[in-house]
């Protein structure tokens, strides 16, 4: 038995068409997703059609990540989310997403779990099954602490972008990486496999090519870099490179202004880091 792990999609379809194919090739009889399917990149509607064909071909488990959350909390409450600033690129997600997709999202569990006969169980969450918004990273301690918390003998976490796995006292932790945003270096799309051996689960991790030069089209089209202010601009250098140009930016933005940044902060954080001119 072969599982399929998707996670952080960040509305990036064509590297989720690209991991979708790979799952077939492979002959995933279970698809696991781990939230943050929208935001960043353009077409938040085109990502969840192919999430919704999918869960009607093939055995689907869903949860939700941080970023939907966003979205009905702002859905629920509000926000200053405005075009022109960083902002934008929530909003714009937001507008291009229906009511059904936002009921769907709210029915989404924070964290499942995953039994398949005599196998080892398996619970799957976004950050932890506490906290979507949780770090799990390589040996940064956080994937044996959740282990030792848990019941279960494998968890499965997204949100890092960072694709690795790490075994404790016989337990597994694995990070699928990102579909759609990955940050560890590489431009191809991220995801990974358990394999069964009868009893426990074996991770694979896997990279898979995808035109990413479509995926960047697709922002410029949906006129992404002007309305996300330099947000959508360090997306795309993302993309190109592998590295966390949006995490850079927000980093060297709050640097400069030595609190929260404004606009301009922003925008210098963007010159100085050669994401725009
Ligand atoms: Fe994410």
């Amino acid at each position: 038995m072969r599982i399929a792990i998707f996670s952080d999609i960040h509305s990036n379809t064509p590297a989720l068409k690209a991991c979708f194919r790979e799952a077939e090739r492979q002959k995933a009889e279970l698809w696991l997703f781990l939230g943050d399917y929208v935001s960043d990149c353009a077409y938040p509607e085109r990502t969840m059609e192919l999430v919704y064909n999918a869960m009607r071909e093939h055995d689907c488990r869903l949860i939700k990540g941080n970023r939907e959350e966003y979205l009905l909390n702002h859905r629920k409450n509000g926000s200053d989310w405005q075009y022109g600033s960083t902002t934008g690129s929530l909003l714009y997600t937001y507008e291009n997403l229906t009511d059904e997709d936002m009921l769907f999202f709210e029915k989404l569990p924070i964290t499942d779990v995953v039994e398949v006969d005599g196998m080892d169980t398996i619970r799957i969450c976004h950050g932890s099954p506490y906290k979507s918004r949780e770090k799990v990273e390589a040996r940064n301690g956080m994937a044996e602490k959740l282990l030792r918390r848990i019941e279960e003998s494998v968890l499965l976490g997204g949100h890092s972008h960072k694709q690795f796995f790490e075994y404790f006292d016989g337990k597994l932790y694995v990070n699928p990486g990102s579909v759609g945003v990955p940050t560890s270096g590489t431009t191809q799309a991220e995801m990974a496999f358990l394999e069964s051996d009868g009893c426990h689960w074996k991770p694979k991790l896997v990279h898979v090519p995808y035109a990413v030069e479509e995926t960047v089209r697709e922002i410029e089209e949906a006129d992404l870099p002007k309305r996300t202010l330099v947000w959508a601009s360090c997306v795309i250098q993302c993309l190109r490179t592998g590295k966390n140009y949006p995490i850079k930016c927000l980093d060297l933005a709050e640097k400069l202004a030595g609190g929260v940044p404004q606009n301009e902060h922003y925008v210098q954080a963007a010159k100085e880091l050669g994401i725009i001119e």
